[in-house]
């Protein structure tokens, strides 16, 4: 069984591709998961997809993860920057977590410089558009294949 890796996204990114195009890009959030779905494959992984514009849903979600998930790659969207709630369950089901983001979060709003999240996972992908996803990716394979 190849090893399963849980793409998640948090609020708003359903609304890739209409949502501010000048600081998300023009893809849609089924366009990176094409491209995602392609990578994978030639990984070797297997990957399963996730989007709620609730945290409570989110979190019961990372839950599930402790049976059946190797790997989490996540963009929080908003909840980046305040969800407590989310790090702390990353934290709790210790299943390997990268953070992705679209835009380049060091070099917005103030707020937005902050991930409450980063510290618990492996690491943080920020300001490369859909690509962020990808590099992502290939980091997280590298820990859980
Ligand atoms: C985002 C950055 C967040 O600050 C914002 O709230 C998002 C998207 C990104 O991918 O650039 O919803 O996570």
């Amino acid at each position: 069984m190849l090893p399963k890796v849980l793409v998640i996204n948090g609020p708003n990114l359903n609304l890739l591709g209409k949502r501010e195009p000048d600081i998300y890009g023009p893809q849609t959030l089924d366009d990176i998961n094409s491209k995602l779905a392609v990578l994978a494959k030639e990984l070797g992984l297997d990957l399963e997809f996730f989007q709620s514009n609730h945290e409570g849903e989110i979190v019961d979600r990372i839950h599930r993860c402790v049976s059946g998930i190797n790997g989490i790659l996540i963009n929080p969207g908003a909840f980046t920057h305040y969800s407590y709630a989310i790090r702390d369950a990353v934290a709790a089901v210790g299943v390997p977590c990268v953070e992705v983001h679209l835009s380049n979060i060091h070099a917005r709003e103030e707020f937005r410089s902050k991930s409450v999240i980063a510290a618990v996972c492996l690491g943080q992908v920020s300001g490369f558009g859909a690509i962020s996803y990808l590099l992502g990716l290939r980091a997280l394979a590298e820990e859980v294949i």
